[in-house]
């Protein structure tokens, strides 16, 4: 059994095995042809944050694999009044077959999955967001872009940040990453994406000039400024961001045709304009569409029924 807490804990090939299932099961549905691969079975939902994107798109996916998926707040359930992660989980897994769980630190989530008999999957943390990139790197794929990608990251050394540096170490592509100074991705995670780069052959630079790792680049890609559980600093981050909001103007030194992806929810104004965002809507929606499938690919994955 298999827990999708990050993506540091997969080899390219199993990565790319999920994302392949995913392009199969997206095509299926489009085509009318959904199976129920996972009949009768439960997906928990535990979410301690807010969500839009990863309550629908597990909820319903869930539901065309044939599953029922249970959405747990942290508001309603013993969790939220201090009942631990180990002894949820064990409840849990003696009745549903699979997790998604939404939390604040990482070592919740890796707590829970210790305890927990079924497979636990990252809805988000304080740390990483790994199901978010692979919807992206899906989106990328679908492109056309995701051979020779070069992948300039502007805004927060956040969880987002974090796990497209995973992304970059383990499948091999070029990451550029820019934030503001005081901002920078935590060194633990810098040093293992580095190890891994060494045998994928990614490059990854670290920088604070948004213009120079835009230059060339095929993908842009930013996130808010300030995430879930950080809201007292948003007045302080405001300041500390000022110069990284993607524009045209920025854009106009990505490589001509460049993708735009945001994870959504954006602040227009912020991390990204108003022009720009509405000028790739097109694509950020399909990004937001393939957390679908996507995550459809990583649950199949999990179940071993590839
Ligand atoms: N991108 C994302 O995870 O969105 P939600 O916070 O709405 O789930
Ligand atoms: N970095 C953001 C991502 C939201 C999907 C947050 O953690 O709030």
């Amino acid at each position: 059994m298999r827990h999708f807490l990050g993506l540091k804990d997969f080899s390219k090939e199993e990565l790319l095995e999920m994302l392949s299932i995913a392009h199969r099961l997206k095509a299926d549905l489009k085509a009318g042809q959904a199976k129920p691969l996972m009949s009768g079975k439960t997906l928990a939902m535990i979410f301690e944050k807010s969500s839009t994107r990863t309550r629908v798109s597990f909820e319903v996916g869930a539901r065309q694999l044939g599953m029922h998926p249970l959405f747990l707040s942290s508001r309603d359930i013993q969790l939220g009044r201090g009942e631990p992660m180990k002894d949820t989980a064990r409840v849990i897994g003696r009745m549903c077959d699979m997790v998604m769980i939404r939390t604040f630190e990482h070592a919740r989530l890796e707590e829970f999955a210790a305890h927990s008999p079924v497979p636990v999957i990252n809805g988000l943390s304080d740390d990483f967001h790994p199901v978010q990139l692979m919807a992206d790197y899906m989106t990328m794929q679908e492109r056309g872009c995701a051979e020779g990608a070069v992948v300039a990251w502007i805004g927060d050394g956040n969880n987002m940040a974090a796990s497209w540096l995973m992304l970059a170490a383990k499948l091999g592509f070029e990451l550029r990453i820019a934030t503001p100074k005081g901002y920078e991705l935590p060194d633990r995670w810098v040093q293992m994406a580095e190890s891994f780069a060494k045998s994928s052959g990614a490059i990854i630079r670290y920088g604070h000039d948004p213009k120079a790792v835009v230059s060339g680049a095929t993908v842009v890609t930013t996130d808010v400024w300030t995430s879930m559980g950080q809201e007292a600093e948003n007045e302080k981050r405001l300041t500390d961001f000022a110069g990284f909001t993607v524009d045209e103007s920025l854009m106009a030194l990505a490589k001509e045709g460049a993708l735009f992806l945001h994870c959504l929810p954006a602040h227009r104004g912020e991390e990204v304009s108003e022009e720009t965002f509405e000028a790739h809507a097109e694509t950020i929606f399909t990004e937001a569409e393939n957390r679908l499938h996507a995550q459809k690919g990583i649950m199949v994955w999990l179940d071993g029924n590839r």
